[in-house]
Order: C-alpha cells, then sequence, then structure tokens
C-alpha cells in the first residue's frame, strides 16, 4: 500500500498566470493542503481606483488552487473579513456540508473563526471558489481552482485567466432596489443591448470603477509569453458579479473546448467567448507568426480597454499590439446552439419536470421570482436517488439570467424550444432575455443534501432568485 503523502502547496498571489507542469512532488501526494484566509484588502488596480476589498491570501482574485483529479483537497479556511463568510466550490460534485451554502449546508464562519473544506475535487477542468454569504464575492473573495485531467491533451503553453471587475458598492443597494443609474455596458452588437427596448429604464445594473485581468487592469496586466508553433491553453473565468463578458484575442480564432470545466462533445471554433457570470471556457490558439496581441473583455464602457493583456512571442513584449474593436458587429461568437447544434422540436418530456418561470425585476421593483415568488417561498424540485430531472426555464424578464445549480454537472438539451443535438454538461447557463427558455436534464446521483440553485447575477441572487435541490431520503 502506498503511504499516504502530503503536500503543503504554497498558496500565492495570482501574478503568475502561468501553468508550469506540476511537480513529481505535487503529483506524489494523497492530499494537497492549502491555507486560505480571508481578509481586508485595499486594492488599487488603476489609477485613482482605492477600493476597499475582501481578499484571499492578500490577493484579488485569490490564489491559484491546482489539484489533479484523484486527489483529495483538504483547504483551510480562516476568516478574517469582520465578517461572517464561506467558500462555495463552484461546479464540483462534492459532500453537501462542503458546499459552502451559508444557511444551508453550513452557518457562515464567523470572523476569527476556522473551518477546513476536504473532498476529492470532481469533476476534473476549470472550476472556481467563492464566498457565499452577502456581498463577499462583490468585495473580492473569489479565485480559480484547477482540477487537472491527466487524459486531457497537453498544452505546449496554459494560462489561468480570471477577468473580474471592481463594482462601486454605492451602486449595490439601489440596484437591489430596481432604482440604480447604472448604463448596460454590453459591448455594440451583443444580444444582450440588441434585446433592450430603448424606452426600458433597468435600474438594475451594478457600475465598475475597473476592469480587471488576475488582479491588474491593463497595461499593468501580466503579458503571457508564448511561442511559435505553439497550441496554448487558456482557461478563462468570468467572475463579474452581474455581467456577460465577451472575450476575444486579436489576430486569432479560438478554438473552444471546455465549459465550465466540462469537454464539449465536439471542439468549436469561433473568434470570440461569450462567457457568463460565472462560466468558464477552455480555448485554445495557435501561434503562426511572430507578434503581439491583446487579449479582451468587450464592452461599451469607456474603460473597458482595462480588461485586456498583451500575448507576446519573444523579442515583440514592447511592440504595440494588435487590438480588436469594442464590438460584436460581423464577430462570430460562441453560442450554445453552435456546440451542440440544433436539430428541431423538445420531445415530450418524461421523468420528473419542472417548469420554472423567471420574472418580475421591473423598474423600482427589488424582487427577482422563480414562479412569482422569491426565496425561500420558491417552488423546490424534490428528488429521488437516480431520478432524472429536467427543467425548464422561460424567462419572462429583459435580462438573462445564469442560471447555477450547486453539486451537479447537468445537460443542456433545448434551447428557445429546439433541442440540441449534442447536449452541453454544464454547471451554469444563460437564459436568454425576453421570452427565451432554456432545458435542463440531470440525474440526481450527487451526494444527498439540499443543493442551491440561484441566478448568479449576485443582485438577482439577494433579490430572491434562487430555490433548491433537495434529496429525500
Ligand atoms: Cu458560484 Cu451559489 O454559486
Ligand atoms: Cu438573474
Amino acid at each position: 500500500m502506498r503511504r499516504s503523502h502530503f503536500l503543503q502547496a504554497s498558496a500565492g498571489a495570482m501574478t503568475a498566470l502561468a501553468l508550469p507542469q506540476l511537480s513529481q512532488r505535487a503529483l506524489a501526494s494523497d492530499v494537497v493542503d492549502y491555507t486560505l484566509t480571508a481578509a481586508p484588502l485595499r486594492f488599487s488596480p488603476a489609477p485613482g481606483v482605492n477600493f476597499g476589498g475582501l481578499a484571499f491570501n492578500g490577493s484579488i482574485p485569490g490564489p491559484l488552487l491546482r489539484i489533479v483529479h484523484g486527489q483529495r483537497l483538504r483547504a483551510k479556511f480562516v476568516n478574517s473579513t469582520g465578517q461572517g463568510s464561506t467558500i462555495h466550490w463552484h461546479g464540483m460534485i462534492l459532500p453537501n456540508r462542503m458546499d459552502g451554502a451559508e444557511g444551508v449546508t453550513q452557518a457562515a464562519v464567523r470572523s476569527g473563526g476556522s473551518f477546513v473544506y476536504e473532498f476529492a475535487p470532481d469533476p476534473p477542468g476549470t472550476r472556481w471558489y467563492h464566498d457565499h454569504v452577502s456581498d463577499g464575492l462583490l468585495r473580492g473573495l473569489f479565485g480559480m481552482i484547477v482540477v487537472e485531467d491527466p487524459r486531457d491533451q497537453r498544452a505546449d503553453a496554459e494560462f489561468a485567466l480570471v477577468f473580474h471587475d471592481v463594482p462601486k458598492l454605492s451602486t449595490i443597494a439601489p440596484a437591489m432596489m430596481g432604482v440604480g443609474r447604472a448604463p448596460m455596458d454590453d459591448p455594440l452588437g451583443s444580444p444582450e443591448l440588441t434585446q433592450m427596448s430603448m424606452q426600458s429604464r433597468m435600474g438594475d445594473e451594478v457600475a465598475f470603477i475597473a476592469h480587471c485581468i488576475n488582479g491588474a487592469a491593463y497595461p499593468n496586466t501580466k503579458r503571457l509569453a508564448v511561442k511559435v508553433g505553439q497550441h496554448v491553453r487558456l482557461r478563462i473565468l468570468n467572475a463579474n458579479p452581474t455581467q456577460t463578458r465577451y472575450v476575444r484575442l486579436a489576430g486569432h480564432r479560438l478554438i473552444v473546448t471546455h465549459s465550465d470545466g466540462n469537454q464539449l462533445p465536439q471542439p468549436v471554433e469561433v473568434d470570440a467567448l461569450r462567457v457568463g457570470v460565472a462560466e468558464r471556457y477552455d480555448a485554445w490558439f495557435e501561434v503562426n507568426a511572430p507578434g503581439a496581441w491583446l487579449l479582451q473583455g468587450l464592452s461599451s464602457d469607456p474603460l473597458a480597454y482595462e480588461q485586456a493583456a498583451i500575448v507576446h512571442t519573444e523579442g515583440m513584449e514592447n511592440a504595440p499590439p494588435l487590438a480588436c474593436p469594442q464590438s460584436l458587429e460581423g464577430v462570430d461568437y460562441f453560442t450554445y446552439q453552435s456546440a451542440g447544434g440544433i436539430v428541431g422540436a423538445l420531445p415530450p418530456q418524461t421523468g420528473a419536470h419542472y417548469d420554472f418561470t423567471l420574472d418580475d425585476g421591473k423598474y423600482g421593483s427589488s424582487r427577482w421570482t422563480i414562479n412569482g415568488k422569491t426565496y425561500p417561498s420558491t417552488p423546490k424540485i424534490f428528488v429521488h436517488r437516480n431520478d432524472i430531472v429536467s427543467v425548464r426555464f422561460l424567462n419572462k424578464t429583459d435580462m438573462d439570467h445564469p442560471m447555477h445549480l450547486h453539486g451537479h454537472v447537468f445537460e443542456i438539451t433545448g434551447i428557445d424550444g429546439v433541442a440540441l443535438v449534442r447536449p452541453l454538461s454544464k454547471d451554469t447557463s444563460l437564459i436568454r432575455a425576453n421570452g427565451g427558455t432554456l432545458n435542463w436534464r440531470f440525474r440526481a446521483d450527487s451526494p444527498p443534501g439540499r443543493w442551491l440553485l440561484h441566478c448568479h447575477n449576485a443582485i438577482h441572487m439577494m433579490d430572491g432568485m434562487m430555490t433548491e435541490v433537495v434529496y429525500r431520503p
């Protein structure tokens, strides 16, 4: 029998975004130990920005955690924030008491206290972790965890990229009351912008004062050094609390292989990614010639240029990089339909079926509802082990909703009444505004307990758009 081997992994600041090959020592351990200490941080990623943030181990985002599928993770969480906090492991199937959902699977860890999260991270892929109590996520308590899949194709170079934005904290309460004045700043040509009627007043938007990749704003973002001939893998997370982010690399097409860490049925080639709140994409590109190019998060915010990083070949680090316009006009971006392929009418529902209508969020409203109710009065999904459950969402509101299910991987089986030929495995999915529908199917074979199902837009979640999947004995 193999002797247990423990590794105290170093969870440093996330400045080094390149992912080197894991050492033999790291690969040989059965348990990987991390300590995550959450505490206040003055965060100044751009001139004039002095944000009262909260950070894991002194950095926003928190450290990049890496583990090999099959190893156990033991993360000691030390809370020094001055408020209650938990860590939720987004996209993991794990024992319910390790899920970190405050008030559902555990009480908030009080400031000064600690809690040990221990589980074998599964499934493999690009996942993330974040606070699950009130405003911790908005203030900076989030980070990426990569669960390496030994069966994955090896990349010549690999980078972990957290796209995140610094909210203007004073705009959060008005957004929750539906009377905010922050504009929508989705890029020109985006469905978000196109589907808004001109007269409608939003009231639900949060304003942002800086746009970052891995804790810095352009031109101070860390550069990605690549070599001609390399196949490069990008692991991308949108940690913005409210906005979908379009991501593009100037001069390159991207080959998307994973969505939310789960392998796509087949790779999809696009100009840009469309990354809903909390979604992740793995995208590859080939370096065909020497040069310098910008990797960008697109939006129509005047500060959008800040969310960019230079990708360059040797000797080109100071060349002016090729850039893309902040627009989606004529840009072919990733959609669930392009990855799944559409076939025609959905087959009639069998098995346990739930219809969820997403509504409200009108100007001046502080409610975002599922079937007319706010959490905890929303209808719950009750399951028995191994039930196949299907859910159909109908979105009657004028915003997209990134709906997320804890502790499961579901399949998107249909969109807007049309079935997908190749269902997509995900943990978060955008549901189109103004009458869009989306169908999920999942098997209730996760550890028993209570699993949250909610909109990952922080405002909508806090305003009630949340329910639970509850396992019955
Ligand atoms: Cu990213 Cu309730 O989760
Ligand atoms: Cu929402």
